[in-house]
C-alpha cells in the first residue's frame, strides 16, 4: 500500500517551516543573487521563491529560526515624512537597499510562481485538446490544486497572524484548515485559520499542593471566543502589515474575523473554538488520500459547479463547496463496489489514540491509513463523472437526506430543500441554506451534464483541425441553456421533446469554433 502522510504531520511540517520563514516586498527588478547572498549572510536558505501581487514578493525559508531573528535584527524601522507608522515587527519586510537592484533597462529575469490560475474559457480550449475525458479531468485537477509554493505561503500567513494572537496568548497556534489543507483546494480559495489555544498548558492538576491561575471568566464558551476573535481582530485591523477590510462576524453561528491579507492575496477568515470544522477538513483529507479519483471528482464538480454558478463565493442560497464535496463523497459510497468506505466503518478502525469527542458529538475515525482496506473497483473518471450527474439528476431529493455516516440515504428529518447530514454534529444539516430554486437548478443541470455526456458529439474526442472545438468535460463547463431555469414544474410542462431539441441546439451552438 501507498504511504501517505497523515494531515497532522503534514500540518507539523509546515507550520515548522512557516516559522523559519520571511516574506520580503521586493523591487521589479531585484537581482536575484545579490538579494540571495544578502539574505545569506544571516544563514542558510533552505528554499525560496518569488511571486507577484500587488507588487513582486519573494518567500524565503531559512534553515533555522535564529537565522530570522538575525535578519530581523538588521532590518530597520521605516522613516515616513508625512505619517506615522505602528511600531509593530513582523516577518512582512520590504526591500529597500538599491544596490540590489538592476538598474539597467533589462527585465529581471525573475522566475515568479503563480498563485492564480488561467480564467475557465481559456481553460477550455487547453481541455478540448486532451485525448480522453479521463486526461481532461486530471488535467484540470492539476491544473487548479494547490501548488507546493501556494500551500507554503498559506502556512506562512497563519505563522504571521500566529505573532499577532502572541501578543495576547504565547502559546497559541494558528493552522489553516478547509481547503487550504483538505486536498481540495483550487488556487486562489480562501484561506481559513483557526485559532487554537488549546495548546496552553497547565491544564491538569497535580496531586497535592498547587496554584491555580486566576482567570477571568465569562457566561459562555462562546462568549470567551467572541471576546477573543474581537480583540485579536481589532488588533490585526489597527496592527497588522498587510491586513485589509476587517470586519468581524461575531454574531455568525461560527463567530470569525474576516479580512483580505494583501501581500499574499488571500481573503482571510479567522475562527477559534472550532475543533468540529478542523475534524471535517481531516475527514476530507483522508477520503482525498485513500484514492485518486476522489479528488479528482471533487475537483471536477467543484469546477463545473461554479462554471455554473450553482456555487459561489458570495454567502447565500447557494450549495455550498463543502455540501458538494459530501456529495460527491456520498455518491463515491454508493457505487455498487464502493470507492470509499462509510464514516461508521472508519470509526469502526478507529484506535485508542483516535477517540474523539468535542461538545458531545462523537468525531472519532481512524487516523492509520494502512487499516484501511479498499474495493477493488476499476471505474474510470468518464464513467463516475457521468454517473454522478445521472445519479443526482434523479435522486429522492424531496424525501431523502444524505448520509455519509452510513453511506446510505435516509428520511429526511425535517423539512429543508436539500437536506445533507452534518457528518460530526448529525442533528445539523450542511445545506441548511439551500433554497429549492438552487436545488432545482443543480437537479436541471445535472439532467444536461448527464445527458450531454451521452452524447457522440460531445464524448468523442477531436483531434486534427478541430483540436479548438469544445468537447467532454470543456463542453459540459461552457455556459448551460437550463441555467436560467426556475422551477422544476416549470420544467416539467415543457414537453421533452421541445427539451431535447433545445439541448440538441445548444449542442451544435457550443461546437461552433470559437470565431476568436
Ligand atoms: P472553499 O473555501 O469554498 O474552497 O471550500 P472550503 O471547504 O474551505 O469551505 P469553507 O471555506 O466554506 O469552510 C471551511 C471548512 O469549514 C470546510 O472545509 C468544513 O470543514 C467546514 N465547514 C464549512 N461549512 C460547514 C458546514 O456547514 N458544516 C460543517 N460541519 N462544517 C462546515
Ligand atoms: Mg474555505
Amino acid at each position: 500500500m501507498q504511504l501517505f502522510i497523515s494531515l497532522h504531520a503534514l500540518q507539523v511540517e509546515r507550520q515548522e517551516q512557516a516559522e523559519r520563514s520571511v516574506l520580503i516586498n521586493c523591487q521589479s527588478r531585484t537581482n536575484e543573487k545579490k538579494f540571495l547572498k544578502y539574505l545569506s549572510n544571516h544563514g542558510d536558505i533552505k528554499k525560496y521563491f518569488f511571486y507577484e501581487s500587488y507588487g513582486l514578493y519573494a518567500v524565503v525559508e531559512f534553515a533555522k529560526r535564529e537565522n530570522v531573528a538575525s535578519l530581523l535584527e538588521g532590518a530597520v524601522i521605516p522613516s515616513v515624512s508625512h505619517e506615522s507608522t505602528v511600531p509593530f515587527k513582523s516577518r512582512l519586510l520590504s526591500l529597500r537597499n538599491l544596490s540590489l537592484v538592476d538598474l539597467s533597462n533589462q527585465q529581471s529575469g525573475l522566475q515568479c510562481q503563480p498563485q492564480t490560475t488561467i480564467p475557465i474559457n481559456e481553460f477550455i480550449q487547453r481541455l478540448s485538446k486532451e485525448e480522453s475525458i479521463d486526461q481532461q479531468i486530471t488535467s484540470l485537477t492539476e491544473a487548479y490544486q494547490l501548488t507546493e509554493e501556494n500551500s507554503r505561503l498559506r502556512f506562512l500567513v497563519c505563522s504571521l497572524l500566529k505573532d499577532i494572537a502572541a501578543a495576547y496568548f504565547p502559546e497559541c497556534t494558528i493552522k489553516p484548515f478547509g481547503s487550504s489543507v483538505n486536498g481540495f483546494g483550487k488556487l486562489g480559495c480562501d484561506l481559513d485559520m483557526f485559532l487554537d489555544l488549546d495548546g496552553i498548558s497547565g491544564r491538569n492538576p497535580k496531586s497535592g499542593l498547587s496554584l491555580e491561575y486566576q482567570m477571568k471568566r465569562a457566561n459562555s464558551e462562546r462568549a470567551v471566543t467572541q471576546s477573543i476573535l474581537s480583540v485579536i481582530g481589532e488588533c490585526v485591523d489597527q496592527f497588522g502589515p498587510g491586513c485589509v477590510g476587517v470586519q468581524k462576524i461575531l454574531n455568525a453561528r461560527c463567530p470569525l474575523v474576516r479580512f483580505a491579507h494583501q501581500p499574499s492575496g488571500f481573503q482571510c477568515d479567522l475562527t477559534a473554538n472550532n475543533r468540529v470544522a478542523m475534524k471535517s477538513t481531516e475527514l476530507l483529507y483522508l477520503y482525498g488520500q485513500l484514492d485518486p479519483r476522489v479528488r479528482s471528482l471533487v475537483f471536477t464538480v467543484r469546477c463545473w459547479a461554479r462554471a455554473h454558478g450553482v456555487t459561489s463565493s458570495i454567502p447565500g442560497a447557494w450549495i455550498s463547496n463543502f455540501s458538494l464535496t459530501v456529495m460527491v463523497l456520498f455518491f463515491l459510497q454508493k457505487r455498487s463496489i464502493p470507492i470509499i468506505p462509510t464514516l461508521e466503518h472508519l470509526r469502526d478502525l478507529a484506535g485508542p489514540a483516535d477517540k474523539s469527542v468535542i461538545e458531545g458529538n462523537d468525531c472519532t475515525f481512524v487516523s492509520d491509513f494502512s487499516k484501511i482496506q479498499l474495493k477493488s473497483n476499476t471505474e474510470t473518471l468518464e464513467q463516475l463523472l457521468c454517473e454522478f450527474f445521472e445519479f443526482y439528476a434523479t435522486f429522492p431529493f424531496s424525501r431523502m437526506s444524505l448520509n455519509i455516516r452510513k453511506g446510505k440515504e435516509q428520511n429526511k428529518p425535517e423539512v429543508a430543500p436539500l437536506h445533507i447530514q452534518n457528518p460530526f454534529e448529525t442533528s445539523l444539516n450542511v445545506s441548511k441554506n439551500v433554497n429549492a430554486t438552487q436545488l432545482d437548478r443543480f437537479v436541471a443541470l445535472c439532467q444536461e451534464s448527464s445527458w450531454l455526456l451521452q452524447q457522440r458529439e460531445t464524448n468523442t474526442p477531436r483531434g486534427g483541425a478541430n483540436m479548438t472545438t469544445a468537447w467532454g468535460l470543456a463542453t459540459l463547463l461552457l455556459p448551460s441553456q437550463v441555467a436560467g431555469i426556475k422551477s422544476r414544474k416549470k420544467r416539467r410542462r415543457e414537453p421533452a421533446s421541445e427539451r431535447i431539441k433545445g439541448l440538441l441546439e445548444s449542442l451544435k451552438n457550443k461546437n461552433q469554433p470559437k470565431t476568436s
